[in-house]
């Protein structure tokens, strides 16, 4: 028997992905220190796919302790969602992000490397174009970043790169997220940030459930049609199927590639307020507030790559995400801390 092996697996990204899996029949394996994640969503996993996955404790830079899953399983590939994603955060902290990121990625490829493992889909992200000159953003765009978080994943991105160049027996599938949100059609599994969000669709959708007063929309003066921030938002499940079409895709191939995961459609932060107000009939008090430092404009994808190399495309709608994201919310006021 030969398992997937999810790194950060009982995250927000890995437990749909983790879902996904199952129900296509995979065996998998998450490994999560769970620095920000819980097991009750590889609990719920397990009983939404009516199928078992072994989940391990542990911290990718523990040499030793991963060494040991690949002692104990057969491992085909992995999927290296285990990271740190705060951008505020990463600029106070750092080396810790390096640490984590950076030097954790060493280290799992290195054990790979020793299991003669050579098949990995890393999490990247969208963040690796910092300021784009032009949208839709292809693969091909000029890479930069502006704080340590997108430092980390251009330099894991450079590191693959090398190491393919070495060892060309390598397959590795760079994936550029753009901004995940939305939740499993059940409510059971979904995003549960720690403290308050830095993110749009969970603080939207912790205003609406009454946890925050409103909503504030960083600039209303940004060269947009309506002033706000655009944002290529796309669908946790949809992301979901695409780990699985680029697992499919490394069975045949060597080498790395670049692909952005986006629906190539860009939403302003005000037509994601309305959308969500809407959709679910509550309402989304918000005010306008000074732009956020570091953020830009605009930001969407080309997802034709996906297409052509991988079969995938984008399926949900803006209103399939702001229907799942409210329900997930509406279900689990408190996220996995404390679920109705
Ligand atoms: P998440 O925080 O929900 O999941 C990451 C998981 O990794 C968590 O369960 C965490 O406990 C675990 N983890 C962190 N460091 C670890 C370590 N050293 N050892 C073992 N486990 C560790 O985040 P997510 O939204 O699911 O993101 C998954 C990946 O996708 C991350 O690498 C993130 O940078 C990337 N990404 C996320 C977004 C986004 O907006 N959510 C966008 C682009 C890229
Ligand atoms: N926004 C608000 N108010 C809020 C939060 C966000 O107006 O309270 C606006 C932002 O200004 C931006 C848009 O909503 O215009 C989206 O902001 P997010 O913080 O949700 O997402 P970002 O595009 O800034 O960044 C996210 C992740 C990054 C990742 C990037 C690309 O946080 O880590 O997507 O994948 F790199």
């Amino acid at each position: 028997m030969t398992y997937i092996l999810l790194t950060g697996g009982a995250g927000y990204i890995g437990s749909h992905t983790a879902l996904a899996l199952l129900r296509a029949g995979y065996q998998v394996i998450s490994f999560d220190n769970y620095s920000n994640s819980s097991t009750t969503a590889l609990q719920r996993v397990a009983q939404l796919a009516n199928s078992n996955i072994i989940t391990l404790s542990g911290d990718i830079r523990d040499e030793a302790a991963l060494s040991a899953v690949f002692r104990q399983y057969q491992i085909s590939a992995v999927v290296h969602f285990a990271g740190l994603k705060a951008v505020g955060e990463s600029t106070e902290m750092p080396l810790h992000y390096y640490d984590n990121n950076v030097a954790g990625t060493v280290t799992l490829c290195r054990v790979m490397r020793e299991f003669k493992v050579k098949k990995l889909v890393f999490s990247s992200s969208a963040t690796v174009y910092g300021d784009a000159k032009t949208v839709p953003i292809d693969e091909t765009a000029p890479r930069s970043a502006t704080n340590p978080y997108g430092q980390s994943k251009l330099m894991i991105e450079h590191i693959l790169e090398d190491l393919v160049k070495a060892e060309p027996d390598w397959g590795i599938t760079l994936l550029r997220y753009f901004n995940p949100v939305g939740a499993d059609s059940s409510g059971q599994i979904g995003e549960d940030p720690n403290g308050i969000p830095n993110n749009l669709m969970p603080f939207i959708s912790q205003v609406a459930v009454g946890k925050r007063d409103k909503l504030s929309i960083f600039g209303d003066d940004y060269p947009t049609p309506d002033g706000t921030g655009v944002r290529d938002y796309i669908h946790v499940v949809d992301l979901a199927a695409g780990h699985l079409k680029a697992l499919q895709y490394l069975e045949s191939q060597q080498g790395i590639e670049a692909i952005n995961l986006g629906t190539g459609t860009g939403y302003s932060v005000l037509d994601m307020v309305k959308a969500f107000s809407s959709v679910n009939k509550v309402a989304v008090p918000y005010q306008i507030a000074p732009r956020r430092p570091g953020d830009i404009a605009s930001c969407y994808a080309r997802p034709d790559k996906a297409l052509k190399l991988l079969g995938w495309q984008a399926e949900k709608t803006l209103e399939d995400m702001v229907r799942d994201s409210w329900r997930w919310q509406r279900q689990n006021p408190n996220g996995y801390g404390n679920s109705n």
